[in-house]
């Protein structure tokens, strides 16, 4: 009765199950993978908030498949200040920026066709493919000179496949899309008449002392659509907006924004009062994103100085950018015994296969955002988890 669309929804392992044991169980775990910014503490005050969402207009629909014109204008002027032109009607929005990927997804691809992703990547993409019928054939992310760069020799395509997505910076590799990706991903997709998704939530997370190449949204030189939404940009994931930015050579880019009317209009997924609300929400998130990048830069520190001292052989991996860490297990450790020890102790991570890092190189991958308590007490967890292992 049912598609084979949500095959990926059979598919537990042993850590999932043993997590959902403990939950049973009601026993506490620190989750050291939350990436929820308000249970870390980084939400709008509710004042602000409540009144940001109560503006006139409120009161009505406006069935513009691309969203609100004010709404454009603003994520515009965020490009605008990032130093690239993107105009409001190349400009859609989404109710997130998964929902951009499943329409992008449809844009783009029949069903059984395929999409270039990066391995290692967060693993939701698997599932947003899999709900449009669409395969994913992963591209390798190795670390060169201590950056996570684009091995060429792993960009493969068949006769189904339709597009490259990436994403600028990476989660959970922390690694932007720098001039050198860029040069070949562009050259690769010409060659092969593919688009580029390019996915940018974390674009304003540099870490310190990393420089930004940017924002990739004004490319004019291969099919390109920029994702992005506010809940990275702007902390306020419960707000569900997202957004696709259409670049690329202009016939491509104005047949792309008449198909993706279609798709838009068939949803009209975006609420009024978020879509009113986010002009001032993108002009205000600076210092709470500020605040966020120093946590990270915090608790990076606490794991770094924890990796040496602890004695584990654990190396910390070079983040660039980004809510996540990567911390490396000596060679031969079996990540998934190392994590079920770990929530014994009542602490859950990822382990690195969860985002297609091979066994060959076993990792442990931990949010950033944590408050540095828990983060602590989560580490101390982790200790006695490879002591045991
Ligand atoms: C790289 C990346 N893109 C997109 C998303 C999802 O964004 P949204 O909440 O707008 O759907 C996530 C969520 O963690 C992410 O890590």
């Amino acid at each position: 009765m049912f598609s084979s669309r949500l095959a990926f929804a059979d598919n537990t392992n042993a850590l999932s199950r043993a997590r959902e044991r403990r939950r049973t169980a009601g026993l506490p775990v620190i989750d050291l993978i939350d990436t929820n910014p308000a249970n870390a503490g980084f939400a709008w005050p509710l004042v602000q908030l409540s009144t940001l969402l109560r503006q006139d207009g409120i009161q009505r629909q406006d069935p513009d498949p691309h969203g609100l014109a004010v709404t454009r204008q603003a994520i515009s002027d965020y490009y605008n200040a990032r130093g690239v032109r993107v105009p409001p009607d190349r400009l859609y929005l989404s109710a997130s920026t998964s929902e951009a990927y499943s329409w992008i997804f449809k844009l783009l691809c029949n069903p059984g066709e395929e999409v270039l992703v990066p391995e290692p990547a967060y693993p939701l993409l698997e599932v947003l493919a899999s709900l449009e019928g669409v395969t994913l054939r992963p591209y390798q992310m190795i670390l060169m000179n201590g950056e996570w760069v684009v091995d060429e020799k792993s960009l493969t395509v068949s006769r189904a496949t339709r597009a490259i997505v990436c994403i600028n910076p990476s989660n959970p590799t922390g690694a932007f899309v720098g001039v050198r990706d860029r040069t070949a991903l562009r050259t690769f997709a010409r060659k092969h008449g593919l688009a580029i998704l390019c996915d940018e939530v974390f674009l304003d997370y540099p870490a310190e002392g990393f420089v930004s190449p940017g924002t990739w949204a004004g490319e004019s030189g291969v099919a390109l659509l920029v994702v992005s939404g506010l809940s990275k940009v702007a902390l306020a994931p419960q707000l569900k907006v997202g957004w696709i930015a259409v670049a690329g050579p202009n016939d491509f880019a104005q047949e792309a924004c008449r198909r993706l009317e279609h798709i838009a209009d068939g949803f009209l997924s975006v609420n009024t009062p978020a879509q009113l609300a986010l002009p001032d929400l993108l002009r205000r998130a600076e210092p709470l994103r500020a605040s966020v990048r120093q946590r990270c830069a915090q608790n990076e520190a606490t794991l770094k100085a924890w990796s040496t001292a602890a004695g584990h052989r654990t190396t910390v991996y070079p983040r660039s950018a980004g809510w996540t860490a990567m911390l490396g297990l000596p060679a031969g450790v079996a990540e998934e015994k190392v994590l079920l020890h770990a929530l014994e102790e009542g602490v859950w991570a990822h382990p690195g296969y969860f985002y297609g890092v091979s066994p060959s190189s076993p990792c442990v991958v931990l949010s950033l955002l944590t408050s540095p308590d828990l983060f602590k007490q989560g580490l101390e967890g982790l200790d006695k988890a490879l002591k045991r292992a």
